[in-house]
């Protein structure tokens, strides 16, 4: 194992896409972010200096942590932000976890130009447990380009209680392609591909707001891993990838055949079930076998499903099992200590409450998202964890979270009336090693819609998922505690529930998300706060000399 060390200057640079130019948030001057290689096992230090007029913090997005949440990232959850003019320097190991994972700004919305991928290989020596051996590997980002500004779009969406306005473009690796307008036909994500050769793309959903599907024309894909870990390899022509998630897969070059295309169309479209206004353009890359391939938005694309196809996204997603394997064992908690059941979905706030407010959500009211009626507030004087490791919460947290909603209703079916939540910055505290279940169960409140929920500190083993309402006596009977998927991002289900376990093994505080941003700034959130063990290595270290202060 070695010590990897990288620099990340955060600057303002000028990107043009779109036709538009603009001063965005960068690091090192680059969008998308630099690339980080490491393999299991080894250190990571990156140093910060944040030269831009925000705040600003870095998230490692999957990296476990293990004793090291004071580098987990999250602004005002594990840290106080870095100020402008100040640097802070991120300390962790990658311990147990190979494969794709990414970095990203976790303050306010800077996200949308501050990531790039962290590419975990397996320790030297060491072989994928797959074949054929890729003989290339990309790391592939898709992302959401907007040509104003994303900190104003969500600042004014906030003020007003509206719905923000939707990014203008995806984008692979940074470029949105042909079928935007003529500028962005120069701004096309290339692949060049030699006949016979097998490609392990590294996808990585960076997108603020969107699921997607991704498809290559013409060639089928065999999915190898997800968020760092290992699964059964299997076959699909489409994916399915939620904001947050990350996906390894193999594409192989078709054999040189001198009628065949120069080119082939790689595909984004959204998937979503949200009522109302969203990006639905498909954007497109290309798979070229000769160089400069002619692109014209006439690329035949690869079929996709429709933007709502709920039945399809189940389907590909209950292929998803971990190797289960001797050398990859899954370790699925067969039993329980504590079990949870969250009601997460969308909510609103009266209007009246909140001071200028010209209120744009529905009915008059202002968006509010929850997870048991409770809407997260980011605390601001302190950070959780800074709290938690002092042992002093008052004014900062309370150990309130609800283990279960406050009234049950029927989630999936006619709204309730009180479609209000509460706010509050309440955590669920977890004794050491505790094995925990969490059904997570999507409500319609306003709307069924898929949620991709983020854990930080954990990966969970995803046990049983299913649509409509959970049910106790029934549902758990069908769980897979053989070879469930390893993940640190699932989506709940439009108009269903997904269940989860893991072990209580990191001490710290976790915050667990929606990973669509715009819900994030809506509350819906909770934070897990994971207390030390016995023994002095299952304790959380004191914190970094040079951690900022609030
Ligand atoms: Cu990638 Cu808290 O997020």
């Amino acid at each position: 194992a070695r010590t990897r060390r990288y620099t990340f200057n955060v600057t303002m640079s000028t990107v043009t896409r779109l036709c538009v130019t603009k001063s965005v948030p960068t690091v090192n001057g680059r969008f998308p972010g630099p690339k980080i290689v490491v393999r299991e096992g080894d250190r990571l230090v990156v140093q910060v200096h944040n030269n831009i007029n925000n705040n600003v913090t870095f998230h490692w997005h999957g990296v476990r942590q293990l004793r090291s949440g004071w580098s987990d990232g999250p602004s005002y959850i594990t840290q106080c932000p870095i100020r402008p003019g100040q640097s802070y320097a991120y300390d962790f190991r990658i311990v147990g976890q190979r494969g794709t994972l990414w970095w990203h700004a976790h303050f306010s919305w800077l996200r949308a130009t501050l990531y790039g991928p962290l590419v975990i290989l397996p320790p030297r020596g060491v072989p994928y447990p797959f074949s054929p051996k890729p003989d290339r590997e990309v790391p592939l980002m898709l992302g959401e380009w907007f040509n104003a500004d994303p900190e104003a779009v969500i600042k004014q969406a906030l003020k007003t209680g509206g719905g923000p306005n939707v990014s203008d473009a995806y984008t692979f690796n940074g470029l949105p392609g042909p079928t935007y307008n003529a500028c962005a036909a120069a701004d096309t994500f290339r692949l060049r591909v030699q006949p016979g050769q097998t490609y392990m793309l590294r996808i990585v959903n960076a997108a603020l707001n969107d699921e997607l599907f991704f498809a290559v024309a013409n060639h089928s894909l065999t999915v190898v891993g997800a968020d760092a870990s290992y699964v059964k390899p299997f076959v699909s022509n489409t994916l399915v990838i939620s904001p947050g998630q990350t996906m390894d897969v193999l594409l192989t070059a078709a054999a040189a055949n001198p009628s065949s295309p120069a080119a082939y169309a790689i595909a984004v479209a959204p998937y979503t079930n949200t009522v109302g206004t969203f990006d639905n353009t498909t954007a497109v890359a290309a798979l070229e076998y000769a160089p400069g391939a002619a692109l014209s938005s006439s690329l035949p694309l690869p079929p996709l499903p429709l933007y709502n196809d709920t039945g399809f996204v189940a389907n590909f997603s209950a292929n998803f099992r971990s190797l289960a394997s001797a050398r990859y064992p899954a370790r699925v908690p067969r039993s329980v200590d504590r079990r949870f059941f969250f009601a997460v979905g969308l909510g609103a706030d009266p209007c009246q409450s909140r001071v200028n407010g010209t209120c744009q959500g529905p009915n008059g009211t202002r968006f509010a998202a929850s997870m048991n009626n409770v809407s997260f507030a980011m605390p601001r004087s302190t950070s959780l964890l800074q709290a938690h490791y002092q042992r002093r919460y008052s004014g900062v947290l309370t150990a309130n979270f609800p283990a279960a909603p406050p009234v049950p209703f029927n989630y999936t079916g006619t709204p309730p009336n009180n479609t209000f939540v509460m706010h509050g910055t309440r955590v669920l505290p977890l004794g050491y090693n505790a094995t925990v279940e969490v059904v997570l169960q999507d409500t319609s409140i306003l709307g069924a819609e898929s949620h991709p929920l983020h854990l930080h500190g954990y990966d969970f083993f995803v046990v049983g998922t299913g649509f409509g309402n959970y049910d106790a006596n029934n549902d758990t009977a069908k769980y897979n505690l053989v070879d469930p998927v390893q993940r640190n991002t699932i989506s709940v289900p439009t108009a269903g529930w997904v269940a989860i376990r893991f072990v209580a093994d990191n001490p710290g505080v976790w915050i667990m998300h929606c990973h669509l941003d715009v819900h994030l700034s809506w509350g819906l959130a909770m934070a897990w706060l994971v207390n030390d063990g016995p023994l002095p290595n299952q304790k959380l270290p004191p914190p970094p000399s040079n951690i900022p202060k609030c």
